[in-house]
């Protein structure tokens, strides 16, 4: 398996339900380094431009006003297959649909306000680390 880089986000609802550190824990437990890490609010142009590609669907305007209502924690995951990992710990993207003992299964709660992001391929994670992350900002060990 590759070493890989994802990016993950602490969504608004985690943030409030004070569950970060639970949520990074499970990250590291499973092997995964945080190799980067910011607390941010997203403004209106920021969460648009991040869910660009959702542009258009149903869900997006509620999807834009979520992800701006409250912080966020942004972090780089790096290890072995990351971005695969990190989406097998967090589970499906509607909780009712996730798989016991995952992130969204535990902690979320609909399917905007569902915790937790996480880049869904090679590509996307490269795109969207570098939307949040200089490369002097990432620091591997
Ligand atoms: P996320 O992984 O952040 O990527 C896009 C987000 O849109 C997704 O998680 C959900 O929170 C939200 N969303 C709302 N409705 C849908 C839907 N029908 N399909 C996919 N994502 C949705």
């Amino acid at each position: 398996m590759a070493l890989e880089r994802t990016l993950s986000i602490i969504k608004p609802d985690a943030v409030q339900k004070n569950v970060i550190g639970r949520i990074l824990m499970r990250f590291e437990a499973s092997g995964l380094k945080i190799v980067a890490a910011r607390m941010t609010r997203l403004s209106r142009a920021e969460a648009e431009g991040f869910y660009a590609v959702h542009r258009g669907r149903p869900f997006y305007r509620d999807l834009v006003e979520f992800m701006t209502s409250g912080p966020v924690l942004v972090q780089v995951l790096e290890g072995e297959g990351a971005i695969a990992k990190n989406r097998e710990l967090m589970g499906a993207t509607d909780p009712k649909q996730a798989a016991k003992d995952t992130i969204r299964a535990e902690f979320a709660t609909t399917i905007d306000a569902n915790a937790v992001h996480g880049s869904d391929s090679a590509d996307t994670a490269r795109t969207e680390i570098d939307f949040f992350f200089k490369p002097g900002e990432i620091f591997t060990r």
